[in-house]
């Protein structure tokens, strides 16, 4: 596919910064990234930033290009499309209201390319009538606008207006561009997060799973193309743009998720923590102190299924990964398991204090029939490429 250009315009928000990482992440698809800021958003990161990192000049005034004096209609031209990322109330205003007193929102107004925005604000802005109003209207011509999330906001205020999820950005931008890599017509299923074994209706067992590996994974799949069933455990992460996601509390839930969508997967990715074990028995009440102590003190557990093992059973010409989190001689345990677990392929990596659980980055080995190869350190968005990559290869 030939390289396709995105024109990023950035507005005078504090979330300025993720743009950074927005380039980064669309030029990791291939795609060139230019930008052209508004005067505030300058106060938050300086052009030159930018510059570094796309290699292509920045625009900021309607005038600042002496060689081409009508340099927002040869912006627009050359872009197959136009992000606004963040976007603030009043620029999304402007460019609902074909307002166009600057160079980014003359831009915006003079291009035919999709527009996509992704708005950042104070929640009051963000639920404000006219703000509401105005999204409403873009969306009614026809223009992306990719939902702010909730939390904490640069102002203290708690609520919706955090700018999306950059790796959802970036996920909706490769879609409108049409951009399907190599996992294009291909099912995935990925299972992540912990499992939680209830012992009574407020007590459970778990681990420290955050799902942020699985999630990933789920997430790159989806960029390169594929449908992705999602089999999650409870975890704190936003669901990522284009993924269907099923959730489950149990390992005995998780099987059975996972067994409906690996029967239509061509690739199975089991990135998640299952308790080994849950109570084999679960009190409907409440076990409480003092008179239920021998109850609480001695849980008897029994052995919960291991999901990987039973898709594995069954797998015919579908591509298992798995995933193998030692304390201890790693690659050796993680070579056992490959041939154990029936998986074409083991992510195995080193856990303990600090390390990988919800940690962002991580260190792992690949293990497959052919040896193991050491991966350095590299973030889980990161890693989850690499892995995918090494998956697609082993796909029939
Ligand atoms: O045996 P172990 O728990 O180390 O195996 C880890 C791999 O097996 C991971 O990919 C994990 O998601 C999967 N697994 C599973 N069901 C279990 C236990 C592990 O799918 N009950």
């Amino acid at each position: 596919m030939e390289q396709k250009t995105v024109l990023i315009g950035v507005t005078g928000c504090i979330a300025a910064y993720k743009t950074c990482e927005i380039v980064r992440g669309l030029q990791k698809a291939g795609v060139r990234c230019k930008v052209v800021m508004t005067e505030h958003a300058t106060q938050f990161v300086g052009p030159l930033t930018f510059r570094s990192l796309t290699h292509e000049p920045v625009a900021v005034g309607l005038f600042d290009n002496p060689s081409d004096p009508i340099h927002h209609i040869s912006l627009a031209q050359e872009a197959d499309l136009f992000l606004i990322a963040p976007c603030t109330a009043n620029v999304l205003a402007k460019v609902a209201n074909g307002i166009a007193d600057d160079l980014l929102t003359t831009t915006a107004l003079s291009t035919t390319a999709p527009l996509v925005i992704a708005p950042a604000m104070n929640v009051h802005m963000y639920e404000n009538p006219a703000t509401i109003y105005n999204m409403g209207k873009l969306e009614a011509r026809g223009v992306r606008i990719i939902e702010a999330g909730s939390g904490y906001l640069a102002c203290g205020d708690v609520g919706r207006g955090r700018l999306a999820d950059v790796s959802d950005i970036v996920s909706v931008v490769l879609a409108e561009l049409g951009i399907r890599r190599n996992l294009e017509g291909r099912q995935v299923m990925v299972t992540a997060g912990p499992t939680v074994e209830p012992i009574d209706p407020v007590r459970y067992l778990s681990n420290h799973s955050s799902g942020k590996m699985g999630y990933a994974l789920a997430r790159a799949a989806a960029v390169r193309g594929a449908r992705v069933t999602l089999v999650s455990g409870p975890v704190s992460l936003p669901k990522p743009e284009g993924v269907r996601v099923v959730q489950v509390r149990t390992a005995c839930e998780m099987l059975a998720a996972a067994e409906e969508a690996f029967a239509v997967a061509d690739l199975g990715v089991f990135a998640a923590a299952v308790a080994d074990m849950r109570p084999k028995q679960v009190a409907a009440h409440k076990l409480k102190k003092g008179e239920s102590d021998s109850a609480l003190s001695c849980i008897e557990l029994v052995r919960n299924p291991d999901i990987l093992a039973t898709c594995a059973a069954s797998k015919g010409r579908r591509v298992i990964v798995g995933f193998a989190a030692e304390t201890d001689d790693v690659v050796a345990y993680a070579k056992g398991k490959l041939a154990s677990k029936g998986a074409d392929l083991i992510v195995a990596n080193e856990v303990g204090e600090g390390k990988v659980f919800g940690a962002d980055s991580n260190q792992a080995w690949l293990i497959d029939a052919h040896g193991a190869e050491q991966l350095p350190l590299m973030s889980k968005d990161r890693l989850a490429d690499v892995i995918l990559d090494r998956a697609v290869s082993l796909l029939p």
